[in-house]
């Protein structure tokens, strides 16, 4: 079986800290963990990120039902390359944190446009990702939405269910 790594980002139709967010991360952790894909979802000052790693088949669906989502627009595939069996993001069916942009020299201009992103600064970011993954995994994260320290993903998921 083929796996491949995706990066992408996106304009969210919706406000940071919108509790939209929730219905997403409920689907995304249950569909995700029945196809074998994993992935982390950044929101970072009026954009989406998001890294996803999987079988190819289930990763090329997800992005077209990701394509027709109107919940953001915009789509723009950053990175998308062949990976390894093995997750980066081992234990994330899917996660979900706040980021700053300008942490990634990333911000919309005056305009909303976004400045090109190569395949190079494409997978250091999907690697920056993946460190985030595994800190918020040992430490949690206290924004709203993000797995909360000592959480693993089963009770993630109950408290998002609960509180949606
Ligand atoms: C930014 C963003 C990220 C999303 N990530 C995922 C994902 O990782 N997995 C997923 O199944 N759906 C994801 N969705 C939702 C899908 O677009 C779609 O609504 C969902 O897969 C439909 O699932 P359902 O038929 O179970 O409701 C995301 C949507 C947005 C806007």
């Amino acid at each position: 079986m083929t796996f491949l790594q995706l990066l992408y980002r996106s304009i969210p139709r919706t406000p940071d800290f919108d509790p939209s967010d929730l219905a997403i991360l409920r689907a995304s952790l249950r569909n995700n963990a029945a196809r074998g894909i994993t992935g982390y979802l950044w929101r970072a000052n009026g954009q989406f990120f998001q890294a996803l790693h999987g079988p190819a088949e289930a990763i090329e669906a997800l992005f077209a039902r990701l394509e027709a989502d109107p919940r953001h627009r915009d789509l723009e595939i950053l990175l998308k390359e062949p990976a390894e069996d093995a997750s980066p993001f081992p234990d994330w069916s899917m996660g979900y944190d706040h980021f700053l942009a300008l942490e990634l020299d990333a911000e919309l201009d005056e305009n909303g446009a976004r400045r090109p992103i190569a395949a190079e600064e494409a997978r250091q970011i999907y690697a920056r990702m993946v460190a985030a993954a595994e800190e918020v995994r040992r430490y949690g994260s206290a924004f709203p939405y993000a797995r909360g320290a000592g959480e693993d993903e089963a009770a993630y998921l109950a408290r998002l269910d609960a509180s949606a």
